[in-house]
């Protein structure tokens, strides 16, 4: 039996989207207020969805906890309140895309899941714009 579990979690960030290699003109025109050089900020809503071969003994996929606690570690605790592109090794050299950043946050879960269970990263920017990775 197949089933899928998602948690949901929070964080705020700012920063500012631009590409090393480009002008600035290139940069404003390309990202427009995104590229605004004093950052600005947003409410990411990340939802964690893993799906995988239901434990028939225990009736658990996954122990929820332990997710929770998984997603503060590696998600909450490094990007909550911070600026992405100046305060966080990840960001340093890449542009803290929604894309990007739901890529990083898959790779920094992904280890810490059982290699049976499939991971899905859901991470919204605005309420309207989300983005989805799953590793492929
Ligand atoms: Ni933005």
């Amino acid at each position: 039996m197949e089933i899928t579990v998602s948690r949901k979690a929070h964080f705020n960030a700012a920063h500012r989207l631009h590409v090393a290699g480009w002008s600035e003109e290139k940069n404003k025109a390309f990202f427009g207020h995104c590229n605004n050089p004093n950052f600005h900020g947003h409410n990411y809503d990340l939802t964690v969805t893993v799906t995988g071969q239901l434990d028939e003994e225990t009736g658990y996929l996954i122990d929820t906890k332990e997710l929770k606690d998984l997603i503060k570690r590696e998600v909450e605790d490094r990007f909550d309140h911070k600026n992405l592109n100046l305060d966080t090794e990840e960001f340093k050299q890449l542009n803290p895309t929604a894309e990007n950043i739901a890529i990083v946050i898959w790779r920094l879960l992904r280890p810490h899941i059982d290699q049976s269970i499939k991971l899905k990263i859901t991470l919204y920017e605005t309420e309207r714009n989300f983005v989805e990775y799953t590793g492929n």
